[in-house]
């Protein structure tokens, strides 16, 4: 269901009247949240892209959600159509969907598995035939670390597929961060909190300091964990920061031969 009302959030048709009534629910308590997911994919594309130009060619999205309007295959592929591309998420409703749509798609695969359980992910029959782990790999966890409440597994889900990858590997995080004052918090609407939570998809906002401790040793590249904009935009100005947006940290880090 989180995955349907991203889709939604996102503009795409691969949701249920169910989705879109709860997804209409957040909207009306935090109507920030469609420019926000739109600013993630955006961000998504850029990372993307990078990574094809740094010579990457295999593409890891962890907590992938459904992958439609404009997902990672789509942007990888129309660059460097010999990329190769694994989706992997714990709805095993999102992986039915997501292995429907890619079928015919022998450059991608579909892993159900908890990213916290790192075995699960990269013994997957799916990523094991797809991937040569000797070469590096774009590691994404975009909107997902915060649907990892326990600080343990989720930098463990993090450190995880970090040892698993070659040197040249890169990871991009984007994690929601402080709220910065959002009045859904404190009026009489349900907080966006509660409506994840009571869904049963509780969430953690974490901070600035804990996001760049995901990225363990690996080297931020510039320009750094910022806003969602801020990363690398396609123009000068990037797109401009919305008006109580929540911000969150986005940043990309590459793993150096030590
Ligand atoms: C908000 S969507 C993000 C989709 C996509 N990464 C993006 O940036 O557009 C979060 C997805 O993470 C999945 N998810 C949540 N917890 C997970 C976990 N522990 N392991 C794998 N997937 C998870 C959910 O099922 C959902 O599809």
């Amino acid at each position: 269901m989180r995955a349907r009302m991203h889709d939604y959030f996102l503009g795409g048709s691969h949701n249920f009247g169910v989705d879109r009534a709860a997804a209409r629910e957040v909207i009306a308590s935090w109507p920030d949240i469609v420019s926000t997911v739109q600013q993630n994919r955006a961000f998504q594309h850029r990372v993307v892209r990078h990574f094809v130009r740094s010579g990457i060619r295999q593409f890891l999205e962890l907590g992938s959600g459904i992958p439609t309007a404009g997902s990672v295959h789509e942007v990888a592929q129309s660059l460097a159509p010999e990329s190769v591309v694994a989706y992997v998420d714990i709805d095993p409703i999102t992986v039915a969907h997501s292995a429907h749509i890619l079928r015919d798609d022998q450059r991608t695969a579909v892993v159900h598995a908890d990213i916290a359980d790192t075995d699960a992910v990269f013994g997957a029959d799916a990523i094991r035939d797809l991937f040569d782990l000797d070469q590096p790999v774009g590691i994404l966890m975009l909107g997902i670390l915060h649907f990892v409440t326990d600080d343990d597994r989720a930098f463990g889900a993090v450190a995880g597929a970090q040892e698993r990858v070659a040197p040249n590997s890169e990871l991009a995080i984007w994690h929601p961060g402080a709220l910065q004052g959002k009045p859904y918090l404190a009026g009489a609407e349900p907080s966006i909190e509660r409506l994840y939570g009571d869904a049963g998809f509780p969430f953690t906002l974490r901070s600035r300091d804990q996001v760049r401790q995901l990225f363990g040793d690996w080297d931020v590249l510039e320009p750094g964990l910022v806003k969602l904009p801020e990363w690398r935009p396609d123009s000068p100005g990037g797109s401009p920061e919305l008006p109580g947006h929540t911000g969150g940290f986005a940043g990309v880090a590459r793993k150096e031969r030590r």
